[in-house]
């Protein structure tokens, strides 16, 4: 069975790395990686080939950087040339950015059967993107993997037939046991001078914190307070470091010693930053996920999450309004040991691809 696995922007990475190393060891199966390049900094790309050990793409289809529009057109565009000349039987694709959604468009248009891994989750806020991607992915795709239970419930309620669905759990979750020990040994932390237990560790990227001058400076002004209080350490995604530069925000946020503005890092020295950090703050959908399996406080600065689990479960609070005085709060607890206990959810157990590639063995 000749497999299509799809990786386009740096989320689908850790999501795809355990699947298809695994079936590069299953007898019957032949996975073929395209990278569609919607990614194409090396540190926001090629570092996380080499950090989850995973085979550089057979395919690399370089369409860079556009508008919605643009970006998923030109991704369709060249990945049907692949699709008509590699005939797969299955193409496989993760997670909700504009490649998961072009290429789902372009298999099943051309009869091929179309797996999503991480299906099922919902924001329920049609202004975010990656909401439309997961909405259009899901309902045309043929096998639904399903990361927590919410997922089982939104397919169900959207009308999606039972024989689709699989809940197989976060393969995510997959890639972080398989490389924990190996992110215990980065040296990052002593390259950044900071200590166990003692900072912060920040991402911001969404386009409604990051696009928006008036959201941008309130949380350029509380990660400044926070660094009053322990050191920040922020890789900061090439978007938002354009936009406070365009926005005149870095001014005594750069030139800060207490807040430590890196490139985006790869897999390894992430994993070990977010392990050792005294908390999280983000706006990120993966990081929510990974410090509910580390057990590590998360705040995320978002309205909604399409990740439920990890705040129903998990050790992630959502702070729903950009407000500092808000997130001071949060992070005042947090200082002072008023922590939230949270247990992993079910299936994130680092046997995700096993269950996915089980599976996939009996659809022909
Ligand atoms: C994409 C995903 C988002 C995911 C995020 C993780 C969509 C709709 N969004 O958002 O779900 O959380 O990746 O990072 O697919 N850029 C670079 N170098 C790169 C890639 C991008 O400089 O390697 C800059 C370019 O200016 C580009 C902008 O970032 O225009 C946005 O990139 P894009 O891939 O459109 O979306 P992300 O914001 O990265």
């Amino acid at each position: 069975m000749k497999i299509i696995n799809v990786v386009g922007a740096r989320p689908n990475f850790m999501k795809i790395a355990p699947i298809h190393n695994l079936m590069l060891r299953t007898e019957g199966i032949e996975p073929v990686l395209v990278h569609t390049g919607q990614h194409y900094d090396e540190k926001m790309s090629k570092v996380f080939f080499e950090d989850l050990k995973m085979p550089m793409p057979d395919i690399y289809l370089n369409v860079g950087s556009g508008s919605h529009a643009v970006q998923t057109a030109k991704i369709m565009v060249e990945f049907e040339k692949v699709v008509l000349e590699q005939k797969p039987d299955l193409v496989l694709v993760v997670g909700d950015v504009n490649s998961t959604v072009a290429c789902t468009l372009v298999a099943v248009k051309l009869g091929v059967k179309c797996v999503h891994v991480e299906s099922g989750l919902r924001s329920f806020d049609r202004r975010m993107p990656e909401e439309i991607n997961r909405l259009m992915t899901d309902v045309v795709c043929d096998y639904l993997f399903v990361s927590e239970e919410s997922g089982l419930e939104n397919l169900e309620n959207e009308g999606i037939p039972h024989s689709k669905i699989f809940h197989v759990g976060n393969v995510m979750i997959d890639s972080l046991i398989n490389h924990i020990k190996t992110a215990d040994k980065s040296k990052i932390m002593k390259q950044l001078g900071v200590e166990k237990g003692k900072y912060c560790l920040v991402t911001l990227h969404r386009p409604s914190n990051v696009d928006d001058p008036k959201n941008a400076k309130i949380l350029v002004d509380t990660l400044k307070t926070v660094s009053k209080k322990m050191k920040v350490v922020f890789p900061i995604h090439p978007r938002t470091l354009k936009n406070f530069g365009t926005m005149n925000l870095l001014e005594g946020f750069s030139d800060n010693e207490n807040i430590k503005l890196t490139d985006p890092l790869g897999y390894l020295d992430f994993m070990k930053l977010m392990k050792e950090s005294m908390f999280l703050l983000t706006d990120s959908g993966g990081i929510q996920e990974e410090t509910t399996y580390l057990g590590k406080p998360c705040l995320t600065l978002r309205e909604n999450t399409e990740r439920p689990s990890t705040v129903t479960q998990g050790t992630n609070i959502l702070i729903k309004e950009l407000n500092k005085k808000k997130i001071m709060m949060h992070i005042d607890d947090i200082i002072s040991g008023r922590l939230k206990k949270g247990k992993v959810p079910k299936y994130w157990d680092g046997k995700t691809a096993e269950r996915i590639v089980n599976m996939l063995k009996k659809v022909k």
